[in-house]
């Protein structure tokens, strides 16, 4: 079936598989030329997985390293306690130590931390089910989130128009536990026939945009069209553009928030030509331990990737590059932050804090 030139499936992304033995990851880095899994049966292929980009996107990656951790818990086969624990311990250091922004990541594995230290006088069978439900829990959260996530955000656009939507590396069903953050919100926008088309920024250097949000939407048949990073202002200087829609891996309690590469430059261009810029984030990306955007620790990847496309070498070897994998998008360029308990506006600041407090008190 066709709709507005994209072909129509029945078909949902499964980013992960978990069967409380193995936990199956589909292969984001060969997609969308191949769809294959790469199943994990320990915490260290799970780590490995999550650096090595098979999995990723903030939310994604959280989900993951819980599953990591159930699965150290599944592979031990002793009934010695301590040792149980200190695979536990070793398996949640490891995991901590994949990726530096994505604050998603610790977030998941100190869920995990506290499920341990609440049922230590407990069995070892016991612990180990405690931390596969709690494991499960995130997963299921995750998705919930993101339906919520994707509601609110739609409102943000009146009835009885059609918006071009402008989005940024992939914050879809890919990077999450299904259905995405920004393209929650598309997603939602087109089931209320609030969208007109969804402009895709490729994404350098990993393409995020242009191999997985395109592929994501095809499946979908959700009009869109990939553009290089570099045309963003060429479309929003026409008229092009209505709004953009970004995630974000780590937001400081004053709004500042850190995405993918790139984000930023947008930032800039969307307020220069008056459109509105949206976070779409669950609260789990807020650290309530930093200030601003300045103390986010930026990750910084392997050089290869900015000298060779797919693996084709662009850029010989012998010359320099940086690849910082992701930027701070200033408070003062955000128009807002979506989040599932809500839309925040500016002064981010007291409202950010009042909202990640009340949560912390209630559990
Ligand atoms: O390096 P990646 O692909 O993990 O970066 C992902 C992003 O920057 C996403 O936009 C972000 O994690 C939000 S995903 C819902």
């Amino acid at each position: 079936m066709e709709k507005n030139g994209c072909k129509i499936k029945d078909y949902r992304v499964k980013t992960f598989i978990w069967d409380r033995e193995s936990l199956s990851l589909i292969d984001q880095r060969r997609l969308p030329f191949e769809e294959k899994y790469v199943v994990c049966r320990t915490y260290k292929e799970v780590a490995d997985c999550i650096r090595d980009m098979v999995v990723r996107g903030a939310p994604a990656i959280g989900v993951v390293a819980a599953y990591g951790v159930a699965l150290a818990a599944v592979g031990f086969k002793g009934k010695d306690k301590d040792e149980f624990l200190s695979v536990i311990d070793e398996s949640i250091e490891a995991l901590s130590a994949t990726r530096p922004t994505a604050v998603n990541l610790f977030w998941a594995l100190d869920r995990m931390k506290k499920v341990v230290e609440k049922n230590k006088s407990l069995e070892v069978q016991e612990i180990r089910a405690r931390l596969i439900q709690e494991a499960e829990d995130i997963e299921k959260q995750d998705l919930e989130v993101n339906l919520r996530i994707g509601n609110n955000g739609e409102k943000l656009f009146e009835s009885g128009r059609k918006f071009r939507i402008l989005t940024h590396c992939n914050a879809g069903a890919l990077a999450t536990s299904g259905y995405g953050t920004a393209l929650g919100v598309v997603r939602a926008l087109a089931q209320n026939e609030k969208l007109e088309l969804v402009i895709v920024d490729e994404t350098r250097p990993y393409l995020q945009g242009a191999r997985l949000t395109s592929w994501e939407l095809y499946q979908e048949g959700i009009p869109f069209f990939v553009i290089t990073d570099n045309m963003a202002g060429y479309f929003m200087a026409r008229g092009e553009v209505d709004a953009v829609i970004v995630g974000a891996d780590r937001i400081a309690l004053n709004g500042d928030a850190a995405n993918k590469i790139g984000t930023l430059g947008l930032s800039i261009m969307a307020k220069y030509y008056g459109l509105p810029f949206y976070i779409a984030s669950p609260l789990s990306s807020i650290d309530t331990n930093l200030e601003s955007g300045k103390e986010i620790p930026i990750e910084n990847r392997s050089e290869e990737e900015v000298k060779k496309i797919m693996g084709v070498q662009i850029i010989p070897s012998y010359m320099a590059v940086r690849n910082p994998a992701f930027d701070v998008t200033p408070a003062s360029n955000i128009t807002a932050i979506i989040t599932e308990e809500g839309v925040i506006f500016p002064p981010f600041k007291e409202k950010i804090s009042a909202i990640t407090e009340g949560r912390s008190h209630e559990k």
